[in-house]
């Protein structure tokens, strides 16, 4: 089953723990953490996870839209993450890698990013330390963006490598998902949807999970 991953970047965060339990058929809870640097916005981070950790037993995918990510691995680990996903474009080749070993040698699983720009090539070389590969579908930094079709190809290819290969590694997309953008993702191969707008902009956020997973 296609797994869906609210973005709490669209919740209210006075109420964050009401949004939280607000949607309890969710697979994860998406967790967008901007520096202000590698994105050109600033939203939450290391406080706030572990607070969020505290109220909730969901899987805890946490995107880190940050400069130099190793830096802080162990930081968000200890936090709470239950997947870390760093871009592939915040740091170099080699450190990115050893990012990504941390983040398994720490027991979490390890995600790679790729932004609208950047192929789908460059996952390759990271692909047997994976356990999750996310394709933008906009520019990173805010919500509430257009989806950007062109990203389709990008998302089949990636399946295709995958499987392929034989690897374990769950394809993410992110960014302008909704009802009818989710069908063009899982169409391409896509296995899990984050949406922040849609469902934290729905009135029954139940009923708009359904929808994204095609029910
Ligand atoms: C954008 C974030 C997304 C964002 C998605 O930089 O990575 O996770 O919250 O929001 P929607 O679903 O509204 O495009
Ligand atoms: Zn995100």
């Amino acid at each position: 089953m296609i797994k869906i991953a609210p973005s709490i970047l669209s919740a209210d965060f006075a109420r964050l723990g009401e949004e939280i339990a607000s949607i309890p058929s969710a697979d994860y809870l998406h967790f967008d953490v901007m520096d202000g640097v590698f994105v050109p916005n600033i939203s939450i981070g290391i406080p706030v996870l572990a607070s969020v950790r505290k109220i909730t037993d969901m899987t805890l995918d946490v995107h880190l839209m940050i400069t130099e990510p190793r830096r802080y691995v162990k930081d968000f680990i200890d936090a709470g993450a239950d997947i870390v996903v760093i871009h592939a474009e915040a740091d170099t080749p080699e450190h990115t890698m050893e990012a990504l070993r941390e983040i398994r040698a720490l027991g979490k699983r390890a995600g790679l990013c790729i932004k609208p720009k950047t192929p789908a090539e460059a996952a390759l070389p990271y692909l047997n330390m994976l356990s999750l590969i996310l394709v933008m579908t906009v520019e990173p930094g805010f919500g509430g963006q257009k989806f950007m079709p062109d990203m389709l190809p990008k998302v089949e290819f990636l399946r295709r490598a995958i499987d392929s290969g034989g690897h374990k590694v769950e394809l993410e997309v992110d960014g302008g998902i909704n009802p009818e953008t989710a069908k063009l993702c899982v169409a391409a191969g896509a296995d899990v949807l984050v949406a922040g707008s849609a469902v934290f902009g729905a009135q029954d956020r139940a009923a708009m999970i359904r929808r994204l997973r095609g029910a």
